[in-house]
């Protein structure tokens, strides 16, 4: 395990670039808004994360933390953590699936009166394994598009028995972490396993979502070829329109010198799409679970299988043709990246900071809910703020203007 050391210097920089944060731990020091609560909190557990957990216990509440996948957790702010910020954080970097669930077990034996969930996993376990701790909780924050997706079923068949706040769905969490994040960290992930340049290739991203946007306008940028894959007729225009490439993957996959996906969906490379791949295509995911690329096909298909390097693995088929998986098909931009960039995160854990303090001191019935508006806007206010960027505002006249009908030429 990396020393504490390290995972002090990491949340440090963390903190000292996250000066949104820096604003809520500030007030939250003098409010106390969590005093006497307990938070669950189930998400990648690296520098950034770390600095949200000690802005909530700065905020009163007791914070019980665990990761929320198996390759993504930082051991060095894990022990940092442990040791220096008095967080109850379990986990590291590639547990097994049984001790992955075992964390989750542990953080509920606080019995919490929130959650803060990435993926909805510690959502549902709460609901198929303890309803007993349903009455204690006020809600529930939700960070991403699969949690949401989730969330969403559990409500439409009547089993969803929380509050949410759909921490994704605010405008300043997905145009920004979704898009510019996902776009910049997944090829820190790439670059970090593979060495190898984007420049001059072609890239296949699969999901011209949030997600795929950021990732399709940074290949581009890195100077690669970019074809999309969609299933979404409106999303596949706009990213023709942009200038990329749209096609099935089964066709995309015969160019393709790396596949992104990032569609939070199933099988979206499968057998007939891999066994069409060019040989030596590196094959990777952004997306929350690592089920967008068929492990289970590619398995089928390969002969034989070995590591090449770290986060890298050569299968090779029957064919003799060689394909790379990058981080076991899990989201690459953790798994073998550092994450989204500081200032990216300051904007999305500032919405779950603010969401938490809002929905903790009410009393909504379960459904899943949108960030208020003047959360929203008040996380981009510091955010221009903390820049030093200054803005216009409406005269009296513009205001009286843009509320009249009668004034065309
Ligand atoms: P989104 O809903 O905006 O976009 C997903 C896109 O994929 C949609 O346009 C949809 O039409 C398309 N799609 C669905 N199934 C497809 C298929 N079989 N083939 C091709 N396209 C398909 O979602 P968003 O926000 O872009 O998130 C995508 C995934 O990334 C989710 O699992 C989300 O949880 C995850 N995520 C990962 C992050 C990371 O740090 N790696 C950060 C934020 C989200």
């Amino acid at each position: 395990m990396e020393s504490s050391a390290v995972g002090n210097m990491k949340i440090e920089w963390a903190m000292s670039h996250m000066k949104i944060l820096n604003k809520i731990e500030e007030k939250f020091a003098k409010t106390m808004p969590f005093k006497g609560k307990k938070i669950a909190m189930a998400l990648h557990v690296e520098a950034k994360t770390a600095y949200l957990a000690i802005v909530l216990k700065k905020g009163g509440a007791e914070v019980s933390l665990t990761g929320c996948n198996p390759l993504s957790s930082d051991d060095s702010v894990i022990s940092a953590l442990k040791e220096n910020y008095g967080i109850n954080v379990y986990g590291k970097k590639g547990e097994s699936e049984q001790e992955y669930w075992e964390y989750f077990h542990k953080i509920l034996e606080v019995n919490p009166d929130y959650l803060i969930d990435d993926g909805a996993d510690l959502i549902s376990l709460v609901h198929k394994e303890y309803p007993s701790l349903i009455p204690n909780l006020h809600g529930a924050n939700e960070e991403t598009t699969t949690g949401i997706v989730r969330l969403k079923a559990m409500y439409n068949k009547k089993e969803l028995k929380i509050p949410v706040i759909d921490v994704n769905d605010a405008y300043m969490k997905h145009l920004f972490d979704n898009r510019y994040g996902t776009g910049q960290s997944t090829f820190d992930g790439i670059f970090t396993a593979t060495n190898l340049s984007i420049s001059g290739s072609t890239v296949v991203v699969a999901g011209y979502g949030w997600c795929g946007r950021g990732i399709a306008l940074r290949a581009k940028g890195l100077g690669a070829k970019v074809i999309v894959t969609e299933i979404d007729p409106m999303k596949a225009v706009e990213a023709h329109m942009e200038g990329y490439t749209v096609m099935k993957m089964s066709q995309a996959i015969k160019y393709a010198d790396f596949v992104i996906t990032s569609t939070g969906c199933t099988d979206v490379v499968s057998k007939k799409d891999l066994l069409n791949a060019k040989d030596g295509v590196i094959l990777s995911n952004a997306g929350h679970f690592n089920k967008e690329i068929s492990l289970p096909d590619l398995n089928e298909l390969a002969i034989s299988k070995k590591t090449v390097r770290p986060f890298v693995e050569e299968y090779t088929l029957k064919n003799n043709k060689k394909i790379y998986l990058l981080g076991e098909g899990r989201l690459i931009n953790l798994v073998a990246g550092q994450g989204h960039p500081v200032e990216i995160m300051d904007l999305s854990f500032s919405l779950q900071a603010l969401s938490a303090e809002y929905m903790i001191n009410k009393n909504y019935k379960p459904n899943v809910y949108s960030v208020p508006k003047a959360i929203d806007e008040k996380v981009a206010k510091l955010a221009l703020k903390t820049r030093n960027i200054k803005i216009d505002h409406l005269t009296k006249k513009q205001k009286i203007y843009l509320n009249t009908w009668n004034e065309g030429t």
